[in-house]
């Protein structure tokens, strides 16, 4: 096999549409977030989920911001979250004062439920429940838990469009869910993200809080003849033209997704029978969206070294979070429950793949055949 010439980690999905709508954007001339694309887009994301509420946001981050602050999260609270995720996860917590609560993961990379139900106390207002790597918790149990204790559910579902818990779509559990259409993710619009209501006692709050405190959006649909402050609020819209480009994703998803899950595949067939390495442990309740595929290796030393053996072969490998509970500002700002063991052994020896909508299968081929010839070369 020849070197290949570097082989990025991830390139964002074109699908050749988004030039039209963008141009249709640029036609109606209206750019603001309450255009023809922004309810479009929501009423796909409310047909898709079978949603109370959505909007389109400027990220994930923004979105789950939006949702602590329609719960008044506030100093005192807390939020129980796992510390193997992305900073926003507990950003959106501390932002208010309150404070995150890191619990462990288990061997799928998510929150371990087992140990969540011992970190809830008086003081917990929401369990937050990230779906690494497009991998579904198991929302049957948290949506009781949330029950059971009158906690609100969150999904950070930034990595999780298009995938589901047995036939139900992720981001349809939760009271709120988050998504992000960063360009790292499989739907993208370069910075985005999109806030879900599922709790219906929020919705009226949501169009408020989404428009700095005010009730303009009843103005827009001509209820009120002024708008004026009415409550907390911030600004969480998104503009037209990533609006236009996102619809385009929106409509082109199950092509994208279809074509992650072939390249998903093909690394599974490559190397399953790889006995130095574990591929990734999917539930059977999950039905995944290929947004990662990652291996773990025995140590974190084999990890570091297979991630340089690659570079060296142009292919860009790489690791995901540092823990969050490890972390200078986890430690100032978060508490953790109970030991991080399963979070810090996996953190250190996990390893993730090239992975996008034109990564052809000879480049899969090609990755797979320099794993197994680095373990060869032991
Ligand atoms: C689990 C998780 N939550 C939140 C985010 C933040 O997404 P955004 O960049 O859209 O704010 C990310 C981004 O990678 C993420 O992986």
């Amino acid at each position: 096999m020849t070197k290949k010439e570097l082989l990025p980690f991830n390139i964002p999905p074109i699908l050749g549409t988004e030039l039209t709508n963008i141009q249709t954007a640029l036609t109606n001339r209206k750019l603001s977030g309450d255009g023809f694309f922004n309810k479009k887009c929501s009423d796909w994301l409310n047909k898709y989920l079978g949603a109370e509420y959505s909007t389109l946001t400027p990220s994930c981050t923004a979105a789950l911001e939006m949702a602590y602050l329609m719960m008044d999260l506030a100093p005192g609270d807390e939020v129980i979250l796992p510390s193997f995720t992305f900073t926003s996860t507990a950003t959106a917590v501390t932002l208010f004062g309150a404070t995150p609560v890191f619990v462990d993961v288990d061997k799928t990379m998510n929150i371990d439920l087992d140990i969540v139900e011992q970190a809830i106390t008086s003081k917990t207002k929401a369990i937050c429940a990230v779906h690494y790597a497009g991998t579904s918790c198991d929302m049957n149990r948290l949506v009781s838990l949330g029950k059971k204790y009158s906690i609100y559910i969150v999904e950070d579902a930034a990595q999780a469009i298009f995938s589901y818990f047995g036939n139900k779509p992720l981001g349809s559990f939760g009271d709120f869910a988050a998504f992000s259409f960063h360009e790292t993710k499989n739907i993208v619009c370069g910075e985005g993200g999109a806030l879900i209501v599922n709790n219906a006692k929020f919705v009226q709050r949501a169009e408020i809080v989404k428009d700095k405190g005010t009730n303009r959006q009843r103005f827009l649909r001509g209820e009120v003849d002024k708008y004026t402050w009415e409550d907390k609020g911030s600004s969480y819209l998104l503009g037209e033209i990533p609006a236009a480009f996102l619809l385009s994703q929106f409509e082109g998803g199950e092509r994208i997704t279809q074509k992650r899950l072939e390249v998903w595949q093909r690394y599974r067939q490559n190397l399953e029978s790889v006995s130095e390495i574990n591929i990734m442990n999917i539930p059977s309740y999950s039905k995944l969206n290929a947004h990662i595929f990652y291996i773990v290796t025995e140590s974190g030393a084999v990890r570091d070294q297979l991630a340089s053996y690659l570079r060296k072969e142009n292919i860009l490998a790489i690791s995901h979070y540092v823990p969050l509970h490890s972390s200078r500002a986890g430690k100032r700002f978060g508490r953790t429950h109970g030991d991080q063991k399963v979070t810090d052994d996996l953190a250190s020896r996990l390893l993730r793949l090239p992975l996008y909508y034109d990564l052809s299968l000879d480049d899969v081929d090609y990755v797979s055949e320099k794993i197994r010839g680095f373990f060869l070369r032991e």
